[in-house]
Order: C-alpha cells, then sequence, then structure tokens
C-alpha cells in the first residue's frame, strides 16, 4: 500500500431508538457499504402508535442477525471495522437500550472504539450520505418526535434556533391520520392523498408570521379533526383528498416561510432537510421551489427517501465526524431518552 495513500474508515452502526432496528456499515461517512433495516411498523399499526414494550422485544429478537447481515452485506470481518456507533438518545429508553447493549458488547470483545450519536444529529447528518455539505449549514429537522430549525455550525456542532412548541410535524400527521382511518405511520398517505386534493379547508397557518423559528401544530391538528366531527354530527362526507390537501399546506407553509426566513437571517452554505417528514414529497418540492428564487440559494441538500426514517447509516455518518475528532464514548455509555441539542444562544 502507497503510505501517502488515506485509510478508509468503516463504521459499523446500529440504531433502535424507537420502532426501526437497524445496522450498517458506512465508509469515510459518506458511503454506505451496508445497511439493513427490520421495521416493527405492523406489529405497532393495531394500537395506533408505538408500543415501547413492543419495541424492545422486537430490537432483542433481530439485532444480532442484522449485526451479521450488515457486516456481510460490506464483505467485512471484526478486523475492518475501525469505529462502532450507537444512538443513545433521543427515544425509548427500553428500545435504546438495546442498540446500546449491543455496540457494547461487540466494542468490550473486540476491542473496537465506540461512538455515541445523538438521533437528531443523525438524521441531520443523512445529507451527507446524499452530498457534500458545506459549512455553515441550516436543516430542517422534521420527523415523528422533532420540529426543529438547526444551525451547524461545522460537522459537530449543531444548535436549535427553531422548535415546536407542542405537537411535532409528523406527530400531527400521525394524529389527524388516525380521525382519517389511516394506520400508523400516516404521513406517505396523508401526502399521497393530498397530491390528490386541493385546499379547500384554509386551516390555521400558526405562528407564521412571530417574528422567531418557532412551530405549533396542536391548534391545526384541533381543527382538523374538529372540522370532521362537526361533519360528522351533520351526517355530512368531506373529501380525504381536499382533507388531506388542506392539511398538508397548512404543515408546509409554515414550514417554509419559517425555514425560508432563518436561510436568510443565517445565510448558510447548504440547506439539509432530516427526519421522516423530509420524505414529504410536497414539503421537498416547496423548499426546492422557494430555495431556488432567493437571491444567494444555498446549494439543497435532500437525503433520498429511504434516508429520511430512522436507519443506521445516518448514525455511521454523524459517527464519523465524531471520529474524526477523536470523541469516542466509554463503556459506561447509558441511553439519554431526552437528549436534546443545545439551544442557540439568540434563541427567543
Ligand atoms: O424520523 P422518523 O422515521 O422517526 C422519528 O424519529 O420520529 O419519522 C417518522 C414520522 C412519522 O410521524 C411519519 O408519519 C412521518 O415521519 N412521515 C411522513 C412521511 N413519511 C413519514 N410525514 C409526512 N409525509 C411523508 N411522506
Ligand atoms: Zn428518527
Amino acid at each position: 500500500m502507497n503510505l501517502n495513500e488515506k485509510k478508509d474508515i468503516r463504521i459499523l452502526a446500529f440504531e433502535s431508538s424507537c420502532d426501526e432496528t437497524s445496522t450498517s456499515v458506512v465508509k469515510n461517512g459518506s458511503e454506505i457499504e451496508s445497511l439493513v433495516v427490520a421495521t416493527q411498523i405492523k406489529s405497532h399499526a393495531r394500537f395506533g402508535g408505538v408500543v415501547p414494550e413492543v419495541a424492545s422485544r422486537h430490537h432483542i429478537e433481530v439485532i444480532t442477525q442484522i449485526t451479521r447481515e450488515a457486516l456481510a452485506e460490506a464483505g467485512c470481518t471484526w478486523q475492518d471495522i475501525d469505529a462502532i456507533a450507537v444512538t443513545y438518545g433521543p427515544g425509548l429508553v427500553g428500545a435504546l437500550l438495546i442498540g446500546i447493549n449491543a455496540a457494547k458488547a461487540a466494542s468490550m470483545a473486540t476491542g473496537i472504539p465506540l461512538i455515541a450519536v445523538d438521533h437528531i444529529m443523525g438524521h441531520i447528518s443523512a445529507g451527507q450520505l446524499a452530498d457534500t455539505i458545506a459549512y455553515p449549514a441550516l436543516a430542517l429537522q422534521v420527523s415523528g418526535g422533532h420540529t426543529e430549525i438547526v444551525l451547524l455550525k461545522d460537522p459537530t456542532h449543531f444548535e436549535i434556533v427553531g422548535d415546536t412548541r407542542d405537537d411535532a410535524a409528523g406527530e400531527a400527521y400521525d394524529k389527524i391520520g388516525r380521525v382519517l382511518g389511516v394506520n400508523y405511520p400516516a404521513g406517505k398517505t396523508i401526502d399521497q392523498w393530498a397530491h390528490q386534493g386541493k385546499d379547500t379547508f384554509n386551516f390555521p397557518r400558526a405562528m407564521i408570521d412571530e417574528d422567531n423559528y418557532d412551530f405549533s401544530f396542536s391548534g391545526l391538528k384541533s381543527a382538523f379533526i374538529n372540522t370532521c366531527h362537526h361533519a360528522d354530527q351533520l351526517g355530512q362526507k368531506l373529501d380525504k383528498y381536499d382533507l388531506a390537501a388542506s392539511f398538508q399546506a397548512a404543515v408546509v407553509d409554515v414550514l417554509a416561510a419559517k425555514t425560508i426566513r432563518a436561510i436568510k437571517q443565517y445565510q448558510p452554505k447548504t440547506f439539509i432537510m432530516g427526519g421522516g417528514v423530509a420524505a414529504n414529497l410536497g414539503l421537498r418540492e416547496r423548499m426546492e421551489e422557494e430555495i431556488k428564487n432567493l437571491a444567494q440559494p444555498p446549494k439543497v441538500v435532500l437525503p433520498p427517501l429511504k434516508l429520511c426514517g430512522d436507519n443506521a447509516a445516518m448514525i455511521g455518518a454523524a459517527a464519523y465526524n465524531l471520529y474524526k475528532e477523536g470523541k469516542f464514548a466509554g463503556l459506561d455509555l447509558d441511553a439519554d431518552p431526552s437528549l436534546e441539542l443545545p439551544y442557540a444562544a439568540d434563541y427567543q
């Protein structure tokens, strides 16, 4: 080997914070060599949401098998792995502990160093798997538990500049989905229906004109549910496609308005979207369109749809940045279910 040749860094990553158990081998923080996702969606759908105890049991059942699969698919043995990464929060404590203990056991048995990754940093770092990121960057992080505008000063320093005051966007999708009889998680189906309907209900766009980057979706959710219940009482049948289109228009209007204002203030070099709701086609189209029209548009990085939801490749991507800075975890690593990114100093 040429001694000047840079050694590739391979990270084996674990993700088990909610209802997907996932393992992945990621090369140099940007190239997916393998990705295995064992989803539990069917087990939770009949309960209308994730049942924590059921989630933990499923994680235990598959984690050993999918660790072997991720290594085999990447054509690797443990000798090829430079670090073992794992999500340590936020998430369901029992679910997180399965991934953490698998990662710690592997690290202890092999001597390979351990890296602890924040799940939200992971979602945003999924952008790295799609394209190169120039810093500072700004991210819109939209998932089942989070709706945040995040400023990335560099690959490992992320700060919240906007946050939801109540429900997360994905949570609102799932709650109104229930009213429409759509199984959990409802976002994808509502998105498809929205493309077949029109915004006729004019639902509220909460906080859209407020001078901050925060969001609120619980008023929209209540307005939606009241509209449906009221129609039920009158024996009227509302068009589900128009309902979906009206709900999505309200969500997308607020997300786009606030994010564009944040882009104008912080002037990032790259704009990234992350989280399950970043797979929303209406939101993706709208953000690309609005950013294109800016005087100084940042580069737009939208991870492919399969990397928006929970997966271990995004954890491997984030872990690479920590690896380069020598930020390793000890074998005393514990789950932090309510882990949060820090708020920016100017967050109001
Ligand atoms: O990031 P994720 O997989 O898990 C969390 O960390 O929360 O996000 C799951 C959320 C669910 O609420 C789901 O309904 C939503 O993402 N979601 C969508 C779409 N696909 C998934 N929401 C809107 N449009 C979509 N296409
Ligand atoms: Zn997630």
